[in-house]
């Protein structure tokens, strides 16, 4: 049996703004991830069993366009693999599905690493990273990559659409709460609603793309110099940005205003919005009544992420 994982991850700065070219910041949440194994059986076919979405069928029952099935397909078709192997694979994932915590993704890479290594077809990080934004545009129309990026090489990132990864030095160590709304939103609808607001007002959505960019590099050297009070201000602009761009929703803000009032440095939200999760930056005396405050909010569930 070979067995693979990857975790979950967590934009902290230029969700939305990232598909128009400007920087962002993620990181990668290991208490969240996709696990997938893979056996050789003798039945034939390729049998795949998701329980978390109730998926137990053979690889050629699922339309092509499933996104389990286009990766297995692909990566077959990518590594001609012959003949046919005769497989069970199991999937199985503790990150919610369409909450900004990139579950997609995550399960992506984590089966074509099992994949390849159970079928020694040895796929480097790039080529990993490469197929997986391709699985990801499939599926997300017009993903920037930076989920498949922080996924793939698990290690906080800063980026730029179509740019070589740069990974984000850490000054000194942050303490992030992740509260989810526990409301699913796919990233498409959010990253297609940005689009036609920008399509019928381009110079006024490039200038808030530019404040947002402008944030993600000042947040850059905040994080590389240690400046919490100044992270935190930069958080609450980004998120005010982001309701700008409609893409906030009344229980994100609900648990934004929620940190902010029990003192955290900043709050915003995170990913594609109108649902998922919201991050807050907290002193780690702080964490306690953050919590508190997010759950009695409305928080179906919170993380606490140490990043350094
Ligand atoms: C989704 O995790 C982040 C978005 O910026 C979309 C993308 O970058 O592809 C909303």
């Amino acid at each position: 049996m070979t067995q693979a994982s990857a975790p979950g991850k967590i934009i902290l700065f230029g969700e939305h703004a990232v598909v128009y070219g400007r920087p962002a910041l993620a990181v990668p949440v290991t208490q969240v991830h996709a696990d997938v194994d893979v056996t050789d059986v003798s039945r034939r076919g390729i049998w795949i069993n998701a329980p978390d979405v109730d998926l137990h069928a053979e690889l050629n029952t699922l339309p092509s366009d499933h996104p389990l099935a286009s990766v297995i397909h692909n990566f077959l078709f990518l590594s001609r693999v012959s003949p046919f192997p005769n497989l069970e694979i199991n999937i199985a994932s503790t990150i919610p599905v369409a909450s900004g915590l990139g579950s997609g993704a995550a399960v992506t890479v984590a089966l074509l690493r099992a994949l390849s290594s159970h079928l020694q077809f040895p796929m480097t990080d790039e080529d990993v990273n490469a197929f997986t934004y391709e699985i990801e545009k499939l599926h997300h129309g017009t993903p920037s990559g930076i989920d498949n990026t922080v996924i793939t090489f698990a290690k906080p990132v800063f980026f730029v659409k179509g740019n070589p990864m740069e990974t984000l030095g850490v000054g000194t160590a942050l303490t992030l709460i992740i509260g989810d709304t526990g409301i699913s939103a796919p990233t498409k609808e959010s990253v297609n609603d940005v689009r036609k607001l920008w399509e019928a007002d381009k110079p006024k959505w490039e200038s808030v793309f530019d404040r947002v960019g402008r944030i993600a590099l000042e947040a850059r050297y905040a994080i590389e110099r240690g400046k919490k009070k100044e992270l935190g201000k930069l958080t609450n602009q980004n998120h005010a940005l982001l309701q700008e761009m409609t893409v906030s929703s009344p229980e994100l803000d609900r648990l934004v205003s929620a940190a902010c009032e029990a003192g955290a440095l900043g709050a915003k939200m995170s990913g594609g919005g109108r649902g998922g999760n919201m991050i807050a930056l907290v002193e780690a005396e702080n964490i306690a009544p953050v919590v508190e405050a997010l759950k009695s909010s409305g928080a179906r569930n919170t993380i606490v992420s140490v990043l350094n």
